[in-house]
């Protein structure tokens, strides 16, 4: 055909000429399926860099979603009652999950565990900012489950239709777990807000004034300011931008805040009737730049609590490929 008639290479460079021409085929192949909003499974052909910036979201992601364990399961043992501490548990363990189907899905693209795990203790890959706060009352939880799930689930939705198949169907159990991890989080604190004291109340408006600012810098930078978004849109990696979501959860959460009797701590915060959106104050991007480039308030004990986890984790892992190895050589013998 066509491209096969323009390999005018010598003989030994004729293969990577080859290649190149089917590669070209495979490419016009894999944008149209994406222009035809198909998705892509593990061992479809894809670009190169399409996989990488996969393997780069996704294990972003996976790496949020266990360090996002931290800072809630250091409130277990000091829920307020039996009922709290079970709905906490259950939601710290669902993280857990959730970190695993991602590691898998990024695994379907042909990047170990190890090379995840490895990226993330030496700094190399990037986790969630807002997991680099720290939780400091009770009402903590109630503001993490509200404000950081509900941003969550907003980004995360969208990526339910991401053009890659295992990340999409590993995200549709994800967001059902997240719906429920954010009501918890908004009744617990609707709880406070209505039968607390007046010191409890004060609890649920501190937690609020300091969430709420690195909650919205979760949907990342603006859109002119993000390097990937372009990219990742043109590929239905990503289905809606930054800016957009962003937008989305602030028009969500403010009436929500009044329901539950809170006030965001943004003065410009505004119902724009000509928009019909909240208009809102400035976002200070150094805080964002800061944290994420390792130096937020707790990035340093996030990530050695990690590595510790790791280090004492060795023996589990060796006992696991000692009996492993031992039923393998029992079924050969
Ligand atoms: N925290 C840390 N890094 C962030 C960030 C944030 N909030 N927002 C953006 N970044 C990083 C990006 O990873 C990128 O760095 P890299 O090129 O080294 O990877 C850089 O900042 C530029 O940002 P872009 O907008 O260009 O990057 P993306 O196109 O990847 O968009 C994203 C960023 C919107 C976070 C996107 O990666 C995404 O949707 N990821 C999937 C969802 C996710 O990771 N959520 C984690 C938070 S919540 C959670 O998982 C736990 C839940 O239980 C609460």
């Amino acid at each position: 055909m066509y491209t096969q008639a323009m390999d005018t290479t010598a003989a030994g460079e004729a293969p990577k000429a080859r290649r190149s021409a089917e590669e070209m085929q495979l490419q016009e192949r894999f944008d149209a399926r994406i222009d035809a909003g198909d998705f892509i499974e593990a061992k479809d052909w894809m670009p190169e860099h399409y996989r990488k910036t996969l393997v780069r979201q996704i294990s972003q992601h996976a790496h949020s979603e266990i360090v996002g364990m931290l800072p809630e399961g250091n409130w277990i043992s000091r829920a307020p009652t039996l009922k709290r501490k079970a709905i906490l548990l259950a939601k710290v363990q669902d993280e857990g999950g959730h970190g695993l189907y991602l590691y898998a899905a990024a695994e379907t693209l042909g990047t170990s565990r190890d090379q995840l795990f490895d990226a993330l203790h030496t700094g190399r890959a990037k986790y969630s900012s807002i997991f680099n706060y720290p939780t400091l009352s009770w009402a903590d939880m109630g503001t993490i489950g509200w404000l950081v799930d509900g941003a969550a689930i907003m980004n995360q939705v969208p990526i339910c239709r991401c053009s890659y198949a295992p990340y999409a169907r590993a995200m549709i159990r994800i967001c059902r777990e997240e719906s429920f991890h954010q009501r918890q989080g908004f009744e617990a604190l609707l709880t406070m807000m209505t039968k607390g004291t007046a010191a409890q109340k004060a609890m649920v408006q501190d937690a609020v004034n300091r969430w709420w600012w690195p909650s919205i810098m979760m949907f990342g930078p603006p859109d002119d300011e993000s390097p990937n978004s372009a990219q990742s849109m043109r590929w239905g990696i990503k289905r809606v931008s930054n800016d957009e979501l962003r937008q989305r959860f602030i028009d969500a959460t403010v009436d929500q805040a009044k329901l539950l009797g809170v006030t965001l701590p943004d003065p410009d915060l505004k119902w724009n009737e000509a928009r019909q959106s909240h208009d809102f104050g400035v976002i200070d991007w150094s805080e964002f730049k800061r944290v994420i480039a390792g130096d937020g308030p707790c990035n340093r004990e996030r990530l050695a609590a990690r590595v510790k986890a790791w280090n004492d984790g060795a023996w589990v892992r060796d006992a696991a490929t000692a009996h492993a190895n031992k039923q393998t050589m029992k079924e050969a013998a």
